[in-house]
């Protein structure tokens, strides 16, 4: 039974195992359930297209009543805290909060804050966690390689302030990948935080013979904002094209958790390619680890007589 979804630190090996059978059941058919007397907030401080969709999808598959929480046009406006907020939906019946938010520690924050009995899953949170993110691409890793021991994954892009990298590494690493990152020096991270990662500075020496690249998007309003430096820069240096993929790493599954910038990390017509196709799959395996994680969080017994039906 899991109470919360907070962060990839928080779940054991059984937790993690347990959510992917979830969703493969799920998404073979073999599982279903119906939650219809659960009600789940999705309260979404950052922009979202996949993560939020997605949950929404998945609360609406599993008959959840959703209630989108409009954090622009909500009382917060007036002054009202979140953990007041808070404590009001509870009041109203919600039970579950899928959470998105700029801070780093917010759930962990608000829990110490609340009486409410409420349970939270982590739908992005600052620049160190997602766990979802870092569940459905294993998912997906799974489908593709059947296990990721002892294969070569190579994360490519700004990783220092990527909570989809910190995520993966942190759940990959556990079940014995080689992980590998490569970027610009002012995309890497302290060595001392990756213990087991291998740094390069190199693209190729990174990706070669990886069985997955996965890269992630460069934010360009930041490189200019803070670092004056020219986009084109890192493209010469760090984008991946069909000919180096096929050079290099010509076996290699590539991935990406979106939102991509076509023509910045990845070439256009690389997307648009065969190999392309996972980043779209990875989309939609976010439905089936969100549904997995509802199901769970919000009634594990209750999946337990649908099985046994
Ligand atoms: N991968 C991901 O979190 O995408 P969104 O920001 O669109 O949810």
């Amino acid at each position: 039974m899991l109470k919360d979804l907070i962060d990839i630190k928080s779940l054991t090996n059984d937790n993690i195992n347990l959510i992917i059978k979830t969703a493969q059941d799920f998404k073979s058919g073999l599982l279903q359930a119906d939650l219809k007397s659960t009600i789940v907030a999705l309260m979404f401080y950052e922009n979202s297209t996949r993560t939020r969709c997605s949950f929404e999808i998945a609360a609406k598959r599993l008959n959840m009543i959703t209630t989108i929480f409009d954090t622009k046009s909500s009382s917060l406006s007036k002054g009202e805290s979140l953990e007041d907020t808070i404590e009001n939906l509870t009041a109203l019946g919600v039970e579950v909060i899928v959470l998105r938010h700029n801070e780093n520690n917010i759930i962990n924050t608000i829990k110490r804050k609340i009486k409410a009995d409420i349970k939270f899953v982590n739908a992005g949170t600052g620049s160190h966690s997602h766990p979802t993110q870092a569940l459905l691409d294993y998912f997906t890793m799974l489908e593709k390689l059947g296990t990721v021991k002892n294969k070569k994954i190579t994360i490519v892009g700004d990783i220092k302030d990527s909570r989809v990298a910190k995520s993966n590494i942190a759940l990959l690493s556990r079940f014995g990948a080689d992980i590998h990152i490569a970027g610009p020096k002012y995309f890497m991270p302290e060595k001392a935080d990756f213990e087991g990662v291998t740094f390069h500075k190199n693209l190729i020496d990174a990706i070669i013979d990886s069985d997955i690249v996965m890269t992630l998007r460069i934010q360009k309003e930041r490189l200019e904002a803070d670092f004056g430096l020219d986009i084109e820069d890192y493209k010469k240096d760090f984008q991946i094209n069909k000919k180096i993929l096929a050079q290099y790493a010509p076996n290699s599954i590539l991935m990406h958790p979106g939102p991509v910038n076509r023509g910045i990390e990845l070439t256009s017509n690389l997307i648009d390619s065969e190999k392309g196709k996972t980043i779209l799959e990875q989309a939609q395996n976010g439905v089936f680890i969100r549904m997995a994680i509802l199901n769970l969080i919000a009634n594990s017994k209750k999946q337990e007589a649908i099985y046994a039906s």
